[in-house]
């Protein structure tokens, strides 16, 4: 399956998330396309808080960043996100990355692509905090209308990846065989949920009555959501 990796840092041997995402990887990508970025190079700017995306995501100053990264989103049937826990949550510069794709939450303008895509988040601790950073991503991977979302999280009690234990390495190989079986098994059938289904079926309720933003409207009618359409 075609696969789009966004790694929360540049750090690749020594980090715990890069090496359990590349394990993942060897199970799942079946030798198709995998496109890997690397935050903060991938995409160093903060949000700056100009609307201009609400309007028209191209208008975003960041887009050039974004660009190949939403090109590799769309294609992709599976979405990895890597994310080591900083201080109980995603590090900055995906919090950053994040917000930068507020226009494409359901209550703006939602991408039909991804409603048919699964989205795979890794999260390491030392102690604690996997929980946390790894909701954290999941309320972005929801609101962008994807159903099929897995979470392997995990404390390492350790700062670099050859640090980490043999026993716990071992299990890590045995969870991640197990849950890449069950994503390469729903992947051809991803067929979206009902809470997914609510949550569109609200938000157009929105776009009918209240209009907040006359660009998210048109949106919605340019793609027949209004009407008969649906993006699944
Ligand atoms: C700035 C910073 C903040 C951190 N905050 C936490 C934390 O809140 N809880 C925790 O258990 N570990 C914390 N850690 C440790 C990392 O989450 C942990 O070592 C992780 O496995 C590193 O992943 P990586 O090897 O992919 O970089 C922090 C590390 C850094 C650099």
């Amino acid at each position: 399956m075609k696969i789009a990796v966004i790694y929360a840092t540049q750090r690749k041997s020594k980090s715990s998330t890069y090496n359990i995402a590349q394990q993942f990887i060897q199970h799942l990508s079946d030798k198709d396309t995998v496109a890997e970025f690397f935050l903060p190079k991938s995409m160093p700017n903060f949000c700056r808080g100009c609307w201009n995306c609400f309007t028209d995501y191209k208008n975003c100053p960041d887009y050039n960043y974004l660009k190949p990264i939403l090109e590799a989103m769309l294609e992709a049937d599976l979405l990895v996100f890597t994310a080591p826990v900083y201080v109980y949550h995603v590090p900055g510069q995906v919090k950053a990355f994040l917000d930068h794709f507020g226009y494409q939450w359901m209550p703006h303008q939602p991408r039909k692509e991804m409603f048919s895509k699964q989205a795979l988040l890794i999260s390491t601790a030392a102690g604690a905090g996997t929980k946390s950073a790894l909701k954290d991503l999941k309320d972005s991977m929801t609101f962008w209308g994807i159903s099929h979302i897995y979470t392997f999280g995990i404390n390492l009690h350790a700062a670099d990846w050859d640090k980490v234990n043999d026993k716990k390495r071992l299990k890590m190989q045995k969870d991640i065989f197990k849950l890449s079986l069950k994503i390469k098994t729903e992947f051809k059938n991803v067929k979206p949920s009902l809470k997914i289904k609510m949550l569109f079926y609200t938000m157009r309720l929105m776009q009918k009555k209240l209009k907040f933003n006359p660009a998210d409207t048109q949106y919605w009618e340019t793609q027949g959501w209004l009407g008969k359409e649906r993006p699944w």
